[in-house]
C-alpha cells in the first residue's frame, strides 16, 4: 500500500523539484487502490458525456507570459538549458491517454513508461529528452484522486526528469455528485499547477513533487521550441477550447485570449524557434467517407470547431504552428494538412498520439458485421476539411498504427524539428522507431525524405527493432 502520510507535512519537503527515486525500482504487480467496472456509471452518464463541459480554471500568470524550461528543472534549471543550447538541440517526449484502468492493462502502461525512462537513461548527455509532455488523460476513469498513485505516479517512478500535461477529457468531467473540493480539475492542479514543487497526497511515499505549470493552459518556452497547450475540456467529442459564441455558455473564452497574445508575442519577437500546438483532443481523426459504412478514428473523431477557433487566431497573426500534437484517439495518425496563410503554403503535421497505455482502438470499427479496410498511407482525406476557416489546399493521412502502443520523440533545432513515433509492442522491447516527420521552420516545409509513405518505408507492423545508430535518419 502507499504510505499513509499524515497532511499537511511542512512543504516543500524538498529544496527543489524532485522526479524520481534515484535507483530504478521494479514494476507494480497490482493496484494499491482497485478500481471497480466503471461499466454501470458509463450507461448512467451516457448522454452527459457528450453535452457537460466544464468551466476552465484560469491561469495564475498573464496570458501572454512564458513557463521556461529552466523553471520547470529548478536549481538544474540554468544548467539543463546551457547543456541544450550547446548541443544545439532540445529533446523531450509526447503521449497521451496513459491511465490503465485494469489489471490485463497494466502491463501496457508499464511498457510505455517504462521504455520512456530507458529512453532517458540511456540517451547520450546531448540526445537524452528533458522533459514528458503529456497529451492528456492522466487519471482514468475520471481524475480521481485515488488512482493517480496507480495510474501516474507509480508507473512514472523511475522517470528521471520533469512531466508537465495538459488535461484531457477524463481528467476533467465532472460525474454528477462529486463535491467540488473532488472535482477532477482540482486533483489534476494540485498535481499539475502547484505554485511549489511539493509533494502531494496523490504521490503516496515516491518523492516525484508536483509540476509547478500556470495554469491547466500554458506556454512551455524552451531552447528552440515553444509548445502552446490549451485545454480541450471534458467531452468524449469533440475537443471545445471556448464558448463557441455562445454554443457553450459555461466555458469561458480566455484561451482565445490567451491564444490571441500568445501568438502577438512570437509575431513581436519575431520568434524564429519552432512553435507546437497541443491539445488533448485531435483537430483531425480518422472517419471513414462513408461513415455509414463504419469506421470514426477509433471510436473518436475530429473536432472541426475547435480547428476552426485555433485557425481563426492564426489567420488573425498570420501565423501558423509548425506542428499539431494531441492524443485522445488511442492510437498513432500523422496527417499532413497544407495551408495558405500570408499567400504562402504551410505543411503542418497533424499527430495523434494517444496510445500511451489506456487502449488502442483500430481506425475502422466494424459495421453490419463487415469492418472496411484500413485506409493505405498517403490516403486523401480532405473531406476530413471540408469547411476550413484558413485556406487549406489538402490533407493527407501520412501513416497510422493502430495495434502498437508507443510514444513521440521530438528534437528540436535551430532550422528543423523532427518528431518520430516509436512502438512499443509487447514483443519489441524496448522500442521501435517506426516514423518520423521533419519540418524545416523557416519554410514551414516537411523535409523531402521525412514522408514515411514512400515505397520501400517500413511497414509500423514490421517489428525488427531499429537499432539506436539508426535514430536521426530520415
Ligand atoms: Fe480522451
Amino acid at each position: 500500500m502507499p504510505r499513509r502520510v499524515a497532511f499537511p507535512l511542512s512543504q516543500p519537503l524538498f529544496a527543489e523539484p524532485v522526479f524520481t527515486q534515484g535507483r530504478p525500482t521494479p514494476d507494480p504487480t497490482r493496484f494499491k487502490t482497485p478500481i471497480p467496472s466503471d461499466t454501470k456509471l458509463y450507461d448512467e452518464i451516457q448522454r452527459l458525456l457528450y453535452e457537460d463541459v466544464v468551466g476552465v480554471p484560469t491561469s495564475r500568470d498573464p496570458p501572454d507570459a512564458l513557463y521556461q524550461l529552466e523553471a520547470v528543472w529548478g536549481d538544474h534549471g540554468p544548467e539543463v538549458v546551457e547543456a541544450a543550447r550547446s548541443a544545439g538541440r532540445v529533446v523531450f517526449h509526447m503521449v497521451g491517454d496513459i491511465g490503465a484502468t485494469t489489471m490485463s492493462k497494466y502491463p501496457d502502461e508499464l511498457r510505455v513508461s517504462d521504455a520512456l525512462a530507458w529512453d532517458c537513461r540511456t540517451s547520450p548527455a546531448d540526445d537524452r529528452p528533458a522533459f514528458l509532455y503529456l497529451l492528456g488523460d492522466v487519471v482514468y476513469d475520471f481524475g480521481q484522486a485515488a488512482y493517480y498513485y496507480d495510474e501516474f505516479y507509480e508507473p512514472y517512478r523511475n522517470y528521471p526528469g520533469p512531466i508537465l500535461a495538459i488535461p484531457g477529457n477524463h481528467d476533467s468531467f465532472v460525474v454528477p455528485g462529486t463535491a467540488p473540493s473532488d472535482y477532477p480539475l482540482v486533483t489534476f492542479q494540485r498535481n499539475f499547477c502547484s505554485t511549489a514543487p511539493v509533494v502531494t497526497p496523490e504521490a503516496g511515499s515516491l518523492h516525484r513533487t508536483a509540476a509547478t505549470q500556470p495554469g491547466v493552459y500554458f506556454a512551455l518556452d524552451a531552447p528552440f521550441v515553444r509548445i502552446i497547450g490549451l485545454f480541450s475540456n471534458a467531452l468524449e467529442d469533440p475537443g471545445v477550447i471556448s464558448s463557441e459564441g455562445g454554443t457553450w455558455k459555461s466555458v469561458p473564452d480566455t484561451q482565445l485570449e490567451f491564444l490571441s497574445r500568445q501568438l502577438a508575442r512570437v509575431r513581436a519577437e519575431n520568434y524564429r524557434g519552432a512553435l507546437l500546438l497541443a491539445t488533448h483532443h485531435p483537430a483531425f481523426s480518422y472517419e471513414t467517407a462513408d461513415i455509414a459504412a463504419g469506421g470514426t478514428g477509433g471510436i473518436h473523431g475530429c473536432s472541426p470547431r475547435m480547428l476552426a477557433d485555433i485557425d481563426t487566431v492564426c489567420h488573425e497573426y498570420g501565423i501558423y504552428p509548425h506542428a499539431f500534437l494531441s492524443g485522445h484517439a488511442h492510437n498513432y495518425q500523422r496527417y499532413t494538412r497544407t495551408v495558405q496563410l500570408a499567400e504562402r503554403p504551410f505543411q503542418v503535421p497533424f499527430i495523434v498520439c494517444g496510445d500511451g497505455g489506456h487502449g488502442i482502438d483500430r481506425l475502422v470499427q466494424a459495421s453490419g458485421g463487415v469492418t472496411p479496410p484500413e485506409p493505405p498511407d498517403g490516403a486523401d482525406v480532405s473531406y476530413l476539411d471540408s469547411n476550413p476557416v484558413v485556406r487549406a489546399s489538402g490533407l493527407v493521412l501520412e501513416r497510422h498504427d493502430d495495434y502498437d502502443y508507443g510514444y513521440l520523440r521530438v528534437a528540436v533545432e535551430r532550422s528543423a524539428l523532427r518528431i518520430e513515433f516509436h512502438q512499443v509492442g509487447k514483443n519489441v522491447m524496448p522500442t521501435r522507431l517506426a516514423d518520423a516527420v521533419s519540418v524545416d521552420l523557416a519554410e514551414h516545409r516537411i523535409l523531402a525524405g521525412s514522408r514515411s509513405s514512400s515505397k520501400g518505408s517500413r511497414s509500423t507492423r514490421d517489428r525488427r527493432r531499429v537499432p539506436r545508430s539508426e535514430r536521426g535518419s530520415d
